[in-house]
């Protein structure tokens, strides 16, 4: 009879240890991230895509904002609704990487994970950058444009941000690219839009009117090439200014078909999306240390992922637009 009591007893035990677990496995919540970006373009679609589909297949309960255009208190704003919404990790992409440094610090003293994504902010602690290496893509931007222009002329420099990363970091890479060819001028002043693409088309149109001679423009965020080739076009002068610029939203691919722009380094935002959400999903249910360890380091140890660029002209276009299809960003432009 005792021995018959203690079986059902530890039958018992295993049920119910059984039951808790399931239980447990019931109560557990999702994993709660938020992507910020920088403004409402074509191009953050690309990388919300990449965040619903990382966050579907892993199922997170991830969440995205932009703010219409580039507003750094509208971003910290967002930020700390998301630090008081308990939200488990953080991926940034600061237009200002110095104002974005006490909430940072704030959601990383609360356990939140935060890593930036397509524009860097290093002083923030963030734990890493995932996305463009823009000095040496704007380099890349530099050395063609160097090499449409047969290395001289005048050049405008066109760009949403003067303190981003990604724009300081493009434009310097660009101008150390261009300094090798003394016959090419860039022209004063930058033209600043604070991603507004009505005032990007106007300072445009005034930079041709001031410079007759303007050999061509570099567009550093996703909508200046696109405004500087509207500018050309109704100036007259397609064919006589060139264009090489950041991107490769349907815009640009139509440009490029009809010549308006020379050359596009195309980002892979897509990955900046998906990565962001593995990166972060990892780094909450299997622990920091163990997700840092795996990831790429610089000679200086910091943690960053290189997402690369893709040279995009007329020539490979049709391989360009075959290898998006394959990476699952959706387009409408059809070679
Ligand atoms: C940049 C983003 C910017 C976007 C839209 C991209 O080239 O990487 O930071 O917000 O253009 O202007």
């Amino acid at each position: 009879m005792r021995k018959y009591l203690a079986i059902s007893l530890i039958v018992l035990m295993v049920f119910s240890v059984f039951l808790l677990s399931c239980q447990h496995k019931i109560q557990v919540k999702k994993v709660r991230i938020g992507i910020l970006g920088k403004s409402v373009h074509p191009y953050w679609d690309v990388v919300r895509l990449g965040m619903e589909e990382a966050a579907r297949k892993l199922d997170v309960d991830a969440t995205f904002f932009v703010p219409p255009t580039e507003d750094v208190p509208k971003q910290i704003e967002t930020l700390e609704t998301w630090i008081s919404m308990g939200f488990n990790g953080i991926s940034f992409a600061p237009s200002d990487p110095d104002a974005v440094i006490p909430v940072i610090k704030k959601a990383t003293n609360k356990g939140i994970f935060c890593i930036s994504q397509d524009t860097d902010a290093p002083k923030s602690g963030r734990l890493c950058y995932i996305g463009t290496g823009n000095y040496a893509a704007g380099k890349i931007a530099g050395k063609k444009m160097a090499e449409i222009l047969n290395g001289k002329g005048k050049v405008a420099i066109c760009t949403g941000s003067l303190t981003a990363m990604n724009s300081l970091e493009r434009m310097q890479g660009f101008k150390d690219a261009v300094a090798e060819y003394p016959e090419i001028k860039i022209v004063d002043p930058i033209l600043v839009d604070n991603e507004d693409t009505a005032k990007a088309v106007d300072l445009a149109e005034t930079a041709l009117l001031n410079n007759p001679d303007l050999a061509g423009f570099f567009g550093v965020y996703a909508f200046n090439g696109p405004s500087a080739a509207k500018a050309v076009k109704s100036a007259g002068k397609q064919g006589k200014v060139h264009i090489v610029a950041f991107d490769t939203t349907d815009e640009h691919l139509f440009m490029i078909k009809d010549g308006l722009i020379d050359a596009a380094i195309g980002q892979r935002q897509y990955f900046m999306g998906y990565l962001s959400v593995v990166v972060l999903r990892d780094m909450i249910q299997a622990g920091k240390d163990a997700t840092m360890m795996l990831m790429p380091k610089t000679q200086t140890n910091d943690t960053i992922i290189d997402t690369g660029v893709d040279i995009v002209t007329k020539d490979n276009l049709a391989d360009y637009v075959k290898m998006m299809d394959q990476w699952g960003v959706k387009h409408e432009f059809k070679p």
